[in-house]
């Protein structure tokens, strides 16, 4: 686009699921596609960001002119994102990040046993957004909610808990947007306001969404 609202700024955005291994064959992981994520990243390129793409397991091609480091786990997300946050001037949590992991990851395969049944350990993982949202030089930060239920308090209830800037939520409970779908549509939030991006293909709605992210930038800033 002509105007570049972006332009001069490094943002930073992680995407996709993590994985939690057991042992070294298996993980525990989720269903997101990435989609969103990938689609913010190329948006905030095209309005003039310098991007980068902290990325999970996802099968997506990198947008053009993104710069991508890609990870596994909560834990390797976390030590990528803080490794270069502090010259970031925007962060987008996007990642659908799981909250716990195996305590012990085997290392060899774990045999079958003659039991039925049998119980894995998680611990919890480290919180990103909110790592990043606690830091003393904060960049301006944006979260996601996915939730099936009360959107809107969940969402101004993370916002607040976890001191972001801006928050945009999902309602995941149908199945024709969020995850793998896509189209998407956005609840966003911030304090004292809101808007709602109604159904859309995600490539549109990651420019509406970057749009509205730039403008409460520049008002705060
Ligand atoms: O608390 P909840 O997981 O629902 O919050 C979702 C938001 O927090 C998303 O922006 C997600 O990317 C981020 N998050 C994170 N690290 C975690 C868990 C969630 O950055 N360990």
């Amino acid at each position: 686009p002509a105007v570049q609202p972006l332009a001069g700024l490094k943002l930073m955005l992680t995407a996709g699921p993590t994985r939690e291994a057991l042992d070294p064959v298996r993980y525990i992981s989720n269903h997101s596609s990435g989609k969103m994520g990938f689609a913010l990243a190329a948006a905030a390129r095209a309005l003039g960001a310098d991007v980068t793409l902290v990325s999970g397991p996802v099968s997506l091609a990198t947008p053009a002119g993104v710069q991508r480091i890609n990870v596994e786990s909560a834990q390797n997300m976390y030590d990528a994102v803080m490794a270069g946050i502090d010259v970031q001037h925007i962060f987008i949590a996007c990642a659908a990040v799981a909250d716990y992991a195996p305590k012990i990851v085997a290392s060899h395969k774990i045999k079958k046993t003659s039991a039925d049944n049998m119980v894995v350990e998680l611990t919890k993982n480290p919180d990103i957004v909110a790592a990043v949202a606690a830091l003393q030089q904060k960049p301006f930060t944006v979260g996601f909610a996915a939730e099936t239920r009360d959107v809107e308090k969940y969402a101004l209830d993370k916002l607040k808990r976890k001191n972001l800037d801006m928050i945009a939520a999902n309602d995941v409970s149908g199945s024709d947007r969020g995850f793998n779908s896509d189209q998407n549509a956005l609840s966003v939030f911030w304090q004292g306001g809101l808007q709602h991006l109604p159904l859309a293909d995600k490539t549109g709605l990651a420019e509406q969404l970057l749009t509205l992210i730039a403008k409460r930038y520049h008002d705060t800033h």
